[in-house]
């Protein structure tokens, strides 16, 4: 992948130029913005958030900067239709419902949305106020997306979490009643969790009806509080038992595992994270956030800069990009299989063309390779990870890279 200096903005000519890639159609376009504040960084967090007190924070002038990034990508994505939002964090609640609809209008005014467009907020229970939720359905968001973590109290404490159980618990039945979808996160493997401790929170989640459940395996991130201060975690072998465990109650729950870590009834798969793993396209406004774009003869990653008061003084002055890379033809396939193989039922042939403009036969030796090792299944026009490949995702992924040269 070949990296261009931080990054001027360019003529949109200069991603139309002829290249050796031919894509026959562009891919869905998702957008994503990012709101990078929260109350207090949790010990465990490496995405791009910082803390800040609410009074303090600069909503208005980070709106203005929001959408003056908008305005100056508009040429790279002219015509195309939005087919999801999500506005991720970092506390988007943090944000007022005003702001909210200030920033989901900026949005239409300038893009054309999908009819049925989905629009994602996550929020956190900690700073949730009553009829707060319906405000934000007001404003157009028609998903929520809970960071509750776990409902014992002990747990939440060592996650640094400023809210309890009773909060969660409140925040839920206000989501549940405000709006028709909703997921909770919750994450396992948490310092000093037993099995027992486990199915008491999942069977708390699941008796609450959740369309989507997320579950994520606490992960120890470089540069973070628990990297520096490693608290005990389960075993691996107790964490695989935790994962079976959600598996079976999410199943009798009638939740789908359709990725590694989501769960759904039918009819509440989240649009906007299929879009990614289906190597659809998404424009990412904000600080740090990440873009991927599809053009006739290129794609291009971009991802803008990280830090709050830099992106805002940057995007006010019509360039926010921090960096720009062309994703090169031998990238490509990895990429693709990097996001699809989180698919239980994987990708059809015809989508690994649509999107990378490559034969299948580009991948054909890693592919008959995954299938004599029994991580993969495949016929003559889907291929998904095995039950094996899906539990040793990261050795199947790896058989996918590029060679090197
Ligand atoms: C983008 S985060 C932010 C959502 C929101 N700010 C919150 O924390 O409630 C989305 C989710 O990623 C999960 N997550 C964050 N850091 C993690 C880690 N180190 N390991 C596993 N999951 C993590 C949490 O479940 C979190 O809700
Ligand atoms: S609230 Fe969410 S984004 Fe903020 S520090 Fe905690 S995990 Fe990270």
């Amino acid at each position: 992948m070949a990296a261009v200096a931080a990054a001027a903005p360019r003529d949109i000519q200069y991603y139309l130029r002829p290249g050796v890639l031919q894509l026959a159609a562009l891919p869905p376009l998702s957008l994503y913005v990012h709101l990078p504040w929260c109350l207090k960084k949790c010990p465990y967090c490496d995405f791009n958030s910082h803390e800040m007190r609410v009074d303090k924070m600069p909503e208005q002038r980070y709106l203005d900067a929001l959408l003056a990034d908008l305005e100056a990508a508009l040429p790279l994505i002219w015509g195309r239709t939005v087919h999801s939002i999500f506005i991720g964090g970092g506390t988007p609640s943090l944000f007022s419902p005003e702001a909210i609809d200030h920033l989901l209008g900026g949005i239409r005014s300038r893009l054309r949305l999908q009819p049925d467009c989905e629009v994602t907020l996550e929020a956190n229970p900690g700073t949730f106020e009553k009829e707060r939720f319906k405000a934000y359905r007001g404003a157009g968001v028609n998903r929520l997306s809970l960071g509750v973590q776990s409902f014992n109290d002990d747990f939440l404490k060592i996650l640094g979490r400023v809210h309890n159980r009773a909060q969660a618990l409140a925040a839920i039945e206000e989501a549940a009643q405000a709006f028709d979808t909703f997921n909770l996160d919750i994450m396992y493997a948490l310092p000093g969790q037993t099995l027992d401790d486990l199915k008491l929170d999942m069977a708390t989640a699941l008796a609450l009806a959740p369309p989507h459940i997320s579950i994520y395996h606490l992960t120890i991130e470089p540069n973070t509080y628990f990297a520096k201060f490693l608290p005990v975690l389960p075993t691996d072998d107790a964490a695989y038992d935790m994962l079976d465990l959600i598996t079976e109650m999410t199943g009798a729950a009638g939740l789908k595992r359709y990725e590694v870590s989501a769960y759904a009834r039918d009819g509440h798969r989240c649009f906007h994270n299929l879009n990614y793993w289906k190597f659809g396209d998404y424009l990412g406004l904000g600080a740090g956030a990440h873009s991927k774009l599809s053009f006739a003869h290129r794609v291009v990653r971009q991802v803008r800069f990280r830090e709050p008061v830099q992106y805002m003084k940057n995007a006010l002055a019509g360039h926010c990009l921090a960096q720009e890379t062309q994703v090169s033809s031998a990238d490509l396939p990895f990429e693709f299989m990097l996001n699809a193989l989180r698919l239980k039922d994987g990708f059809a042939l015809q989508h690994f063309y649509e999107r990378t403009g490559l034969s299948i036969t580009s991948i054909q030796s890693a592919l008959d390779l995954a299938e004599r090792k029994g991580l993969l299944e495949r016929d003559l026009v889907r291929v998904k990870p095995s039950e094996l490949g899906f539990d040793f995702l990261n050795d199947l992924q790896s058989l996918f890279l590029p060679s090197q040269p």
